[in-house]
């Protein structure tokens, strides 16, 4: 797929529904007792392939129209063995809150995705999980899918310091520990996206939570709640929405209104890091859809500048960082994004990857241990193509840089785009974007 110079980007969009909260709805659909609907649900290849693993653990999932689902729960503590290996494909999240899951139940199960997921951390999740009580039957060398576990219905209470700022571990645990016959606690000494301590309270369960030190926190749930089904109004993914967001920065005349985005504070570092390189973004209409902050943001063509970016922002904006840096290219100085180890282990080496495409591209940049530094000069050669790897992101966001550099700019393998924004096309052509 390649994208071209375009005209002014002009109009409105709805990003799809967020993926975290996606892939939480439908899990906690699962483990609630009676009927959780749905609306707003992202029909991405990533959540379809956990609410297959739903159903596979004894939930009835039925899709009753455009993102308006209906999950049959199977109860805390009454899950099905699934019968088959559960497949993930490319989604990191849904595997890793599954081992959770099936960590805190005396099921076995077997985890496996594509080349991609297959390259990525699992021991990270195994480790706490086998705290808790639950047997590794067979793994792939390092700790990488596909593997077996054995849960246990009786998982050991424990208080878990994080190594890593992952919601995704975090996630894990917590779900595991809603069988646990006593406290599960998490602490994390930077503040992960809360979606699953927010969801673990609006199902029934009690959840308290601190502040640790200057950034974290430590949240301790209790145990056997009685989680009753409700209904989830699923807000616009932020991480979607960066990409006709950007794109309206960067192309000349654009003025672009994303509805509905959601605002929740442990997201929206993007929002932040852009405001201060100079970027044009009311925010307007401020109110809550479905217990989260959702607010409207018109966007205008800006020129941008380059700005350092702190470290210990990144947990709010952990899946923006290529589309900041194709940004940071089109920005005038020297944008530095510092902290970036985690990006190495996403669905490709982002850090790689995105340094990669600025170098196809004709960009100045540079790599320095985890920081990655890009020298913007106001404008972007192009002409290059991007190796995917598998990537929906590292796809999105040099589509977005074709649609303002000198030379298109072209991307081996679009497919993976159908993982997090099926719609990604049609939703930027309609504003004005030119692919082909
Ligand atoms: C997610 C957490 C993040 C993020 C991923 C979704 C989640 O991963 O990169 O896309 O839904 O919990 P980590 O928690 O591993 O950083």
């Amino acid at each position: 797929m390649t994208a071209g110079r375009s005209k002014p980007l002009l109009g409105s969009l709805k990003p799809p529904g967020d993926k975290s909260i996606s892939h939480r709805a439908l899990i906690f659909g699962l483990l609630a007792k009676g009927v959780t609907p749905i609306e707003g649900l992202l029909e991405g290849d990533d959540v379809l392939r956990t609410a297959d693993a739903c159903r596979a653990l004894g939930a009835k999932v039925e899709r009753l129209g455009e993102g308006k689902w209906r999950v049959e729960g199977a109860g805390l503590g009454s899950l099905l063995a699934p019968k088959e290996v559960l497949d993930f494909g490319n989604a990191g999240t849904g595997t890793r809150l599954m081992m959770g899951v099936v960590g805190g139940h005396a099921i076995k199960a077997t985890f496996d995705g594509d080349a991609s997921l297959r390259k990525r951390p699992m021991r990270r999740i195994l480790d706490p999980l086998v705290l808790m009580g639950v047997d590794v039957l067979s793994e792939t060398e390092g700790g990488r899918c596909p593997i077996t576990i054995q849960g246990t219905g009786e998982p050991a209470p424990i208080e878990y310091r994080s190594p890593v700022a992952s919601a995704q571990l975090k996630s894990a645990v917590l779900l595991a520990g809603l069988n646990s016959p006593g406290r599960t606690t998490v602490i994390e000494s930077e503040a992960s996206r809360d979606h699953t301590e927010k969801m673990l309270s609006y199902f029934g369960a009690t959840v308290h939570v601190e502040k640790e030190g200057a950034h974290g926190r430590k949240i301790t749930l209790e145990g056997r709640p009685t989680l009753n089904a409700r209904e989830v109004i699923v807000p616009a993914d932020p991480s979607s929405a960066a990409f006709p967001l950007v794109a309206a920065l960067l192309v000349p005349g654009s003025d672009v209104t994303i509805i509905g985005m959601m605002m929740n504070p442990l997201r929206i570092g993007l929002l932040t890091t852009l405001q201060e390189m100079g970027a044009q973004i009311d925010v307007t209409n401020p109110r809550i859809e479905g217990g989260e902050d959702v607010a409207d943001l018109r966007v205008r063509h800006s020129q941008l500048k380059g700005v350092d970016v702190p470290a210990d922002r990144a947990p709010s904006m952990i899946d923006e960082y290529p589309v900041l840096a194709v940004a940071a290219a089109f920005a005038k100085g020297e944008t530095r994004m510092r902290g970036l180890s985690e990006l190495r282990v996403k669905e490709s080496d982002r850090l790689a990857a995105v340094a990669a495409g600025l170098a196809a591209n004709g960009i100045e940049h540079r790599i320095e241990g985890d920081d990655l530094i890009v020298v913007g000069t106001g404008h972007v050669a192009g002409g290059g193509t991007v190796e995917t790897h598998l990537d929906h992101r590292i796809a999105m966001s040099f589509l977005v840089m074709g649609l303002a550099s000198d030379k298109p700019v072209t991307i081996d393998d679009a497919a993976m785009i159908a993982t997090s924004f099926p719609t990604f096309r049609p939703a930027l052509e309609k504003l004005g974007a030119t692919f082909s």
